[in-house]
This record gives structure tokens, sequence and C-alpha cells, in this order.
């Protein structure tokens, strides 16, 4: 069932959910690997790099469904700061998702290193080892991070406005489904 003007569909809300969780796991495991010691690192960052491989089947998911979908309208009338806000941020959270899920793989391959997915499938280096472009691209990844976190804080935010100043159904509609 798709999205309507006044709701989302439970695949919509699913997928949602999963991106979130997945995100907030992956923040964690790698902030959690870059302040571990060695051993403890390489398991942290081989179960990172795992998770944000699935994450482009959730991305991809996300999309497709949302070009097919379209997007339902906001819920409540804002001021129009506000309502450019409410706009953009999910746009700024997606593209962050994309810059990490596009910088994150070239850093390892880029090391010489393949990408080894919860020891299954394992993508070798088509790139070889490029020490400079490496570690650009280390930069974009931990910059890219932190523009996501704050992208991440501000739709936080704006969820609360809407529960406790609005007080409307925002976050209701995105924990419940529409009927048909
Ligand atoms: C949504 C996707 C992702 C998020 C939110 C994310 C988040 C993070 C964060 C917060 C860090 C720590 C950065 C810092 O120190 O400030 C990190 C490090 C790292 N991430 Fe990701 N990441 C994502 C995707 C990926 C992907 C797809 C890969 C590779 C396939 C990857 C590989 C790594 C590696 C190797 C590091 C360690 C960097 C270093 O040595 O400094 N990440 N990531």
């Amino acid at each position: 069932m798709k999205d309507t003007q006044h709701g989302y569909s439970a695949l919509s809300i699913w997928l949602h959910w999963l991106a979130a969780i997945t995100m907030i796991v992956l923040f964690v495991l790698g902030q959690a690997a870059e302040d571990a010691a060695d051993a403890e690192r390489k398991t942290l960052l081989g179960l990172h790099i795992s998770i944000a491989m699935s994450m482009y089947l959730i991305l991809v998911a996300r999309i497709g469904w949302r070009l097919h979908n379209g997007r339902p309208t906001l819920p409540s009338q804002q001021s129009k700061p506000l309502m450019l806000l409410a706009h953009w941020v999910p746009v700024i959270l997606l593209a962050g998702l994309a810059l990490m899920l596009v910088s994150g793989p070239i850093m390892v391959w880029t090391k010489g290193f393949p990408i080894n997915i919860f020891g299954l499938i394992s993508l070798p280096s088509p790139l070889g080892k490029m020490d400079t472009l490496h570690e650009v691209f280390e930069v974009v990844h931990k910059i890219g991070a932190k523009l996501l976190f704050f992208a991440f804080l501000l739709h936080i935010l704006g969820v609360l406005k809407h529960l406790v100043v609005d007080r409307d159904n925002t976050l209701k509609r995105m924990l419940v489904p529409i009927k048909k």
C-alpha cells in the first residue's frame, strides 16, 4: 500500500526506522572504533563496514520507494523558515548518508584492502593503494559523519517541537500506518 496525503504506509515506516536504527548503530561503531585499541578496533571496524554495506540495500529501497510514492504533505502549516527546514533536513540526511556510503568504500579500497562483508563476501579493491586519496576520503568521511549527526539532531529537534509545542500527529504518522 502506498503513502497518501495524510500519512505513511507500513513499508515507509519500516524503512524509516530500519534506516534510523542502522545509522545510529554505524555512528556508535564508527566512533567506538576510533577510540579503541588496535585489536578491538579491527573487530569494531569489520562490523561497522559489514553493516554499512547492508545500508546500501536500505538506501536503494528507500529512494526507490520514495520515487514510486511521492511524499505526503507536511502535517501542519509553519512559518516559512520552519517549512524550509522541514523540507531540507530529510534531503540533507539522505545526501549525507549517500556521502558516507561513497566515501567509506573508497577509504577502504584506497588503503589497498578488500571490503569484507560479514566474512561472506569480499569485494577486492579496484583502486589499489593510493595514500593521498585515502587521506582525502578519510577527511570526507569524518566531516560527513559530523554533518549527518548535525542534520540528525535538527531532525530530532523538529520532531520534539511538533510533539511538545504544536502537539500534532507528526510522530504518530511515523509510528502508525494509514489505513486503506
Ligand atoms: C551511513 C553510513 C555510515 C556512517 C553513519 C558512518 C559513520 C562513521 C563514523 C561516525 C566514523 C568515525 C569517524 C570519526 O572518527 O569522526 C566512521 C569511521 C569509519 N568508517 Fe564509517 N560510516 C558509514 C559508512 C561506512 C562505509 C560504507 C564504510 C566502508 C565500506 C565505512 C568505513 C569506515 C572506516 C574504515 C572508518 C575508520 C576511519 C579511520 O580510520 O579514521 N563507513 N564511520
